[in-house]
C-alpha cells in the first residue's frame, strides 16, 4: 500500500524508560486510569497510562463490554473521540430487535435468526447470529431494569413494532430515540459500576509486534499531547466506516475505519469489507440543507407505515415488491429508490418522498417525536405533507474478523466488538440488528475477557521495542500537524467520499472499481502535498488523522468488491447481477509485505432449530398492516 503522510514514520532515537518518580497526576487516577508522565532521550514529552483493559470506542458496544469487566469486579479504562455520553450509537433511531413476543407471540429467537441469515443472503456467521438472536430477549430485560424507558402496549408489555423484511413485530424502542435511550441506559450503569473513562482521545496506532497487542499509541485532542497506553488486553469498539461515502447517515468525524484500520495495521483480519449498507432513506441535502444530507430518517416511519412515491406520485414498491413493499430489506428498497431516480421519476432535488400523512397526527407525533421536531424545525410538518429522502450510506456490514463467543482477533490480546466487527449481519442487516448486536455480543465479550485477565495484567510491561513504536508514533502525528504543503484534509476526505460514491456505491462494476483503486493511488499522491491548519488541536490534524486511515479501508473495500463476481445483499455488480452458491464464502483481508491480501473462507451452516426455522418460510406479510 502507498504512504499517506500519516504514515511517514520516524525511527525511534533512544527511547527512554518512563521516570517513576513522575507522579500520578493528582485527583484524575480514578477517572482515568493510572498515568505518568515520560519524557524520551530526546526531550518528547508524553504521558503513560496502565490498565488491565483498554476499551477504545464510548459507544453502546464498548459500554456494554466494559459493564461486564467492572461487574467482574476489573477496572477497565473506556476511551472516546468525544465527550462522553455522545457516540455514534445516539443516531441510531428506530429501535433493537429481541423476539419477545410482546404482540406476535408466535415469535422466538429462531425465526429472529432466521430472518437475520435471509436478510445477510447467507453470508452471515451462523454462531454469531444465533447468539445474538437467543441473547437478546434477556439483554432488554436487563435494559429494563437499567431504567431504559421503553415504549409500552397498553397491558404494560414492551411495545415493539415492524421493521423492514422481520416477519414479526419484534422491534423494542423509545420513540424514535432508541439509541439515545440506549446509550444514556448504559452509561448510568457505567458511571453505578464508577468504569473509568478518558473523553476527547483519538488512538492511532495499536502496539503489537503482529502476534500480541501491548497496548496503544494516541493523543489527546485537547492538549495534543501523546497517550501511551500499556495494557495486555485492547478491545476495538470504534465502529464502522460508512462515514468514508460522500453521503452517510453519521456525523462526519464518525464511523471512518479508525477500527479497522488500526487492527489490520496490528496483525488482526478484515472480513467482508464489500458489504455497505445504504439506508433507503437519508435526507436530502438539496432541500433541507447541507449539513442535514444523508442524516437519517428511521425505517420506524415505514415502520409505522410510511409510503414512498415518485414524482408521477406512484407508489412505485408496488411493483419492486409487491409483497413487503416499503418494508421489504434495505438493499431492496434502496435500489428501487435509485432506480427511480436514475429513470427521471425523483423530484427535483434528487430524491423520492415518503408520506405517513395519511395516520392519525398524535399517532405520528406519539411514535416519531424526534422525526417530527427535526422536519419543524425545518419548516415541514410531517403529519400534514411528504419529505424528501434518498438512499444514504448508513452502515457497514464488513469489519474485523473475531471469534464471537470470546472477541479474540488472530493477534492475542487485541478483541474486537460492535460495528467494527464483521460476521453478525453477513451481506445485508436487518434493521434493528446493530443496537442488539451491541449488547448481546458485548456482554459475552466483556464476560470472557473477565476470565482471561490475571495479576499480571494490572501493571502491564512494555517492551523497549513497543515504546520506541509509540515514540515514533508520537513524532510522526507531530509531523502530520506540521503539514504546510496545498491541500487540505478536508478537500482529500470529500474528494475519496465522491470516488467512493461513484466506483463503489449501491451499484459497481468492474470497470467502475478499477477505475476507483487508480483514482485512489492519485488521491494517495496528493497527501503528499497535505496542509494542516491549527497544530494537533484541530479539527484539521483530526481529519489529516482521519484521512490516513481512510485511503487504508477504502483500498481494501474496493479490492474486496471487485474480487466478489457476484450480487448479494447489499452488494449489487450489475455486470454479475445474480447471487452464485459458490460465492456464498467471506472475504478476508490481511495486510503483508505486498500490499493486502485477500483470502476466501467458506461459511458454517446454521444449527438444526434456525435451520427449520429457515425451512418454515416466515416472512413479513406488508398488507397484513394495512
Ligand atoms: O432506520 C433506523 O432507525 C435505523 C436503525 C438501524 O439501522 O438499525
Amino acid at each position: 500500500m502507498t504512504e499517506s503522510p500519516a504514515d511517514d514514520r520516524r525511527p525511534a532515537e533512544n527511547a527512554r524508560q518512563e521516570s517513576d518518580a513522575a507522579a500520578n497526576i493528582a485527583g484524575v487516577e480514578n477517572r482515568i486510569g493510572r498515568t505518568n508522565r515520560s519524557t524520551s532521550s530526546d526531550g518528547l514529552e508524553y504521558d503513560v497510562v496502565r490498565t488491565p483493559v483498554l476499551v477504545v470506542g464510548a459507544g453502546a458496544a464498548g459500554a456494554r463490554v466494559a459493564i461486564s469487566l467492572a461487574e467482574s469486579g476489573l477496572e477497565p479504562l473506556v476511551i472516546g473521540k468525544r465527550d462522553h455520553g455522545d457516540a455514534h450509537t445516539t443516531w441510531a433511531a428506530g429501535g433493537i430487535n429481541a423476539a419477545l413476543g410482546s404482540l406476535d407471540d408466535e415469535d422466538d429467537w429462531t425465526i429472529h435468526a432466521a430472518d437475520t441469515l435471509n436478510e445477510g443472503h447467507h453470508l452471515n456467521d451462523p454462531e454469531a447470529v444465533e447468539l445474538t438472536a437467543r441473547e437478546m430477549p434477556d439483554r432488554i430485560r436487563e435494559l429494563e431494569e437499567w431504567g431504559m424507558p421503553f415504549d409500552r402496549t397498553d397491558d404494560g408489555a414492551i411495545n415493539q413494532r415492524y421493521f423492514g423484511a422481520q416477519s414479526y413485530r419484534r422491534t423494542c424502542f423509545v420513540g424514535d430515540r432508541t439509541g439515545e435511550a440506549m446509550l444514556e441506559t448504559l452509561i448510568g450503569r457505567a458511571r453505578d459500576l464508577e468504569i473509568p473513562y478518558r473523553e476527547n482521545v483519538m488512538i492511532t496506532r495499536l502496539l503489537s509486534d503482529g502476534r500480541r497487542v501491548f497496548g496503544a499509541a494516541g493523543f489527546d485532542m485537547e492538549t495534543g499531547r501523546g497517550l501511551l497506553f500499556r495494557s495486555n488486553h485492547v478491545v476495538l469498539a470504534a465502529g464502522g466506516f460508512s462515514a468514508l461515502y460522500d453521503r452517510h447517515s453519521s456525523r462526519d468525524d464518525e464511523n471512518n475505519g479508525d477500527a479497522q484500520a488500526l487492527a489490520l495495521e496490528a496483525g488482526a483480519r478484515l472480513m467482508d469489507l464489500e458489504f455497505v449498507q445504504f439506508h433507503p432513506t437519508g435526507m436530502v441535502g438539496e432541500r433541507y440543507g447541507e449539513e442535514w444530507d444523508g442524516r437519517l430518517v428511521t425505517e420506524a416511519v415505514r415502520g409505522e407505515g410510511g409510503r414512498l412515491y415518485n414524482s408521477e406520485n406512484e407508489r412505485f414498491m408496488e411493483r419492486y415488491s409487491p409483497d413487503q413493499m416499503e418494508l421489504d430489506a434495505r438493499d431492496v428498497v434502496a435500489r428501487a429508490i435509485g432506480q427511480e431516480i436514475d429513470a427521471g421519476r425523483g423530484t427535483e432535488n434528487g430524491g423520492v418522498y415518503l408520506d405517513i400523512s395519511h395516520r392519525d397526527a398524535d399517532y405520528v407525533r406519539e411514535r416519531l417525536p424526534q422525526m417530527v421536531e427535526r422536519f419543524a424545525s425545518l419548516g415541514v410538518d410531517i403529519t400534514e405533507e411528504p419529505i424528501e429522502v434518498a438512499p444514504t450510506a448508513h452502515y457497514t456490514m464488513g469489519g474485523v474478523d473475531i471469534d464471537f463467543h470470546t472477541g479474540e482477533t488472530r493477534v492475542d490480546g487485541l478483541y474486537a466488538v460492535g460495528e467494527a466487527v464483521a460476521g453478525v449481519h453477513g451481506a445485508n442487516r436487518l434493521g434493528g440488528n446493530s443496537l442488539a448486536e451491541t449488547v448481546a455480543i458485548g456482554k459475552l465479550v466483556g464476560d470472557h475477557i473477565a476470565t482471561a485477565v490475571d495479576e499480571s495484567d494490572a501493571d502491564p510491561s512494555v517492551t523497549d521495542e513497543q515504546r520506541a513504536l509509540a515514540e515514533r508514533e508520537f513524532r510522526s502525528l507531530e509531523s502530520l500537524a506540521d503539514a504546510d504543503g496545498e491541500v487540505t484534509p478536508t478537500t482529500l476526505l470529500a474528494d475519496l467520499g465522491e470516488l467512493l460514491w461513484d466506483r463503489a456505491g449501491i451499484l459497481r462494476d468492474e470497470s467502475g472499481l478499477r477505475t476507483g483503486l487508480e483514482e485512489l493511488e492519485a488521491l494517495r499522491d496528493r497527501t503528499g502535498d497535505l496542509r494542516v491548519e491549527g497544530g494537533l488541536t484541530s479539527r484539521s490534524f483530526e481529519f489529516a488523522v482521519d484521512l490516513s486511515v481512510s485511503l487504508t479501508v477504502a483500498e481494501a473495500m474496493l479490492r474486496t468488491a471487485l474480487a466478489r463476481t457476484e450480487s448479494r445483499g447489499a452488494h449489487y455488480r450489475t455486470d454479475y447481477p445474480e447471487t452464485h452458491p459458490d460465492w456464498r464464502v467471506n472475504l478476508l483481508v490481511s495486510a503483508d509485505e505486498g500490499g493486502l491480501a485477500i483470502d476466501r473462507r467458506g461459511v458454517a451452516e446454521p444449527s438444526d432449530p434456525v435451520r427449520e426455522a429457515l425451512e418454515e418460510g416466515y416472512e413479513l406479510d406488508y398488507h397484513h398492516l394495512e
